[in-house]
């Protein structure tokens, strides 16, 4: 690459802010998901037309299956522009669920948005994917969501975040108003008052009057006065907004809104053009790190089969570490050494897909005939390279499967190997349980479903599931197989990669056995939360 190509990178990372948001069921991920798109003008009208109950129909939803429950189980991106920036919202699948793909998303961005329900606080599912956050060091922005409703009182917010997280808040915007009394923020950057005006529905983009201070006092009173005081309160405490400490992930930065109202959406791009960090340069796994303006490289972070039936494709989104990425163009996967011709290339979010000709370092391409690639997969051109693996996590749920139709074995383990190797599930096997019964592991049991789905739909090898008791899975090694499946409820299986694991039904379990047997190796794989 010339001297003036590998500015040209330079120049085209620094514009990417590529994001995810982390958020609990219900806080309000998809309403902001589209709020977002709204504003960058991506879509006309956020996808708000149907009710929840009727099958609601957003953009990011898709599948039949999808459909059905009215969840969004896969992951895309969104690619937006604003200001001068390129905005890449990568979705972190998972609503009434979540799977091991909703962890592997984080390892794709360079930031994430906690969204926080303003009446619930920081719940279940937030903080595990806050724990892979902070597992990885990635900048944290937090928005308080639903501020035009009832909530939490906003100073116990910040201490609730600072002692769950142990985050310092750094608030940039201060509500004016209490929830359900929602008057407006107030912008501790400049002083002034950003007034929030509802709108019909929060279809359209909210008008943001914004208004100095000795006019907010006059139109908003004692609520102004009690802002403009809480806001002194937290500078002198020092919750005042600082890059470096951002960056650092010991700070974050937090905005209030609604993001049904779409207020406060604006100033969330806002932020996150000015403050959240575009590509660096990613460590590989001989711990250098491969500068953003080298030649192509990206990692394979997630897998996707059956997106369009009449295809049967499979597409390996990846993210793109360094340099450019032409369509047409003939990687090198790392793992087989094997050539991978990119002949299309997409960007997908929800029903979407445009053909993407060139990108760059921050974005994510959705690849398509990549049968031959696997989650984690790192692709390059010229300069060999090669990053670390994506951390397998601690199941929590288990199933045995099995075909309907014995006489479909051959679809069956074939249907089994496919799940197994794109991660949709682990697949754990044993001399006792056979090959025609794997134990299928997940982090959430919606895989199950979508396991059974793609075996009769997919892989034209009906199945039935059993649930098993267990909760526990930890890694062993071969001369402990035996003492432990002699211990009662305990059960041991071995991982496609190899690993044994010991399944227990709970902790009390557990802690029984390793009473009983002190030297057996138990460890834990990567466990959040
Ligand atoms: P999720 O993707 O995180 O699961 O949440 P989603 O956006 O589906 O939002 C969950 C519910 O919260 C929806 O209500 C949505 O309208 C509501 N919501 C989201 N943001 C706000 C907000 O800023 N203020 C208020 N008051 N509500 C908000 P629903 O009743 O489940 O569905 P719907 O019938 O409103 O679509």
């Amino acid at each position: 690459m010339s001297s003036r190509d590998r500015a040209a990178v330079l120049a085209q990372a620094a514009r990417r802010r590529s994001f995810a948001v982390i958020s609990h069921p219900d806080a309000g991920k998809s309403t902001l998901t589209e709020a977002l798109a709204l504003h960058a003008n991506a879509i006309r009208e956020a996808g708000r037309a149907d009710g929840k109950a009727g099958g609601r129909r957003t953009v990011s939803d898709w599948m039949d299956m999808e459909q059905a429950r009215g969840i969004s189980i896969t992951s895309a991106a969104l690619q937006f522009t604003y200001r001068d920036a390129v905005i890449n919202l990568v979705d972190t699948p998972g609503h009434a669920d979540f799977s091991e793909d909703t962890y592997r998303v984080l390892s794709a961005v360079d930031a994430a948005v906690m969204l926080v329900d303003a009446a619930k606080g920081l719940e279940a599912q937030t903080m595990k994917l806050f724990a892979v956050c902070k597992h990885r060091g990635i900048a944290l922005i937090t928005v308080i969501n639903k501020w035009d409703r009832p909530g939490k009182d906003a100073l116990e917010l910040m201490d609730e975040i600072q002692e769950r997280t142990g985050l310092v808040p750094t608030p940039l915007t201060w509500p004016v108003g209490i929830g359900g009394d929602f008057r407006g923020v107030l912008d501790r950057r400049t002083g002034s008052y950003v007034r929030f005006t509802r709108t019909a529905g929060g279809t359209t983009i909210a008008p943001e009057e914004v208004m100095d201070a000795d006019a907010a006092l006059e139109r908003e009173g004692d609520a102004w006065t009690t802002a403009a005081e809480e806001s002194e309160l937290l500078e002198a405490s020092g919750a005042d907004h600082d890059d470096e400490t951002f960056r650092a992930g010991e700070t974050t930065p937090v905005l209030f809104g609604s993001a049904v109202q779409n207020f406060g959406v604006h100033a969330l791009l806002d932020v996150l053009v000015d403050v959240a960090p575009s590509p660096t340069p990613r460590p590989t796994v001989t711990d250098e790190r491969r500068p953003v303006e080298a030649p192509f490289s990206a990692f394979v972070f997630k897998m996707q089969a059956g997106m369009d039936t009449a295809h049967r494709d499979r597409l390996a989104f990846a993210r793109i570490c360094s340099g450019v990425f032409e369509r047409g163009m003939v990687v090198t996967s790392a793992r087989t050494g094997r050539p991978f011709a990119t002949k299309y290339a997409q960007q997908v979010f929800g029903r979407e897909r445009t053909i993407v000709d060139e990108a760059y370092p921050g974005d994510v391409v959705g690849l398509v005939n990549a049968a031959n690639l696997r989650v984690g997969d790192t692709l390059y051109l010229d300069q060999p390279v090669e990053y670390p693996p994506l951390p397998t996590f601690a199941p929590e749920h288990f199933a045995v499967m099995r075909a309907k139709d014995v006489s479909r074995y051959k679809q069956f383990q074939r249907g089994v190997t496919q799940l197994g190797a794109e991660g949709v599930v682990q697949v754990l096997r044993s001399d006792l349980r056979g090959d025609q019964a794997p134990v299928l592991a997940a982090v959430g049991p919606m895989q199950f479903e979508v396991a059974e789905h793609r075996m009769a739909t997919e892989f034209n090898a009906p199945v039935t599931l059993d649930r098993l008791q267990y909760q526990i899975a930890l890694r062993t090694t071969r001369e402990w197989v035996a003492d432990l499946n002699q211990q009662l409820g305990v059960e041991v299986l071995q991982r496609e990669d190899g690993e044994f694991l010991a399944l227990f039904p709970d902790r009390w379990r557990l802690s029984s056995v390793r009473t009983k047997l002190p030297d057996a190796v138990l460890q834990e794989d990567v466990v959040f939360g």
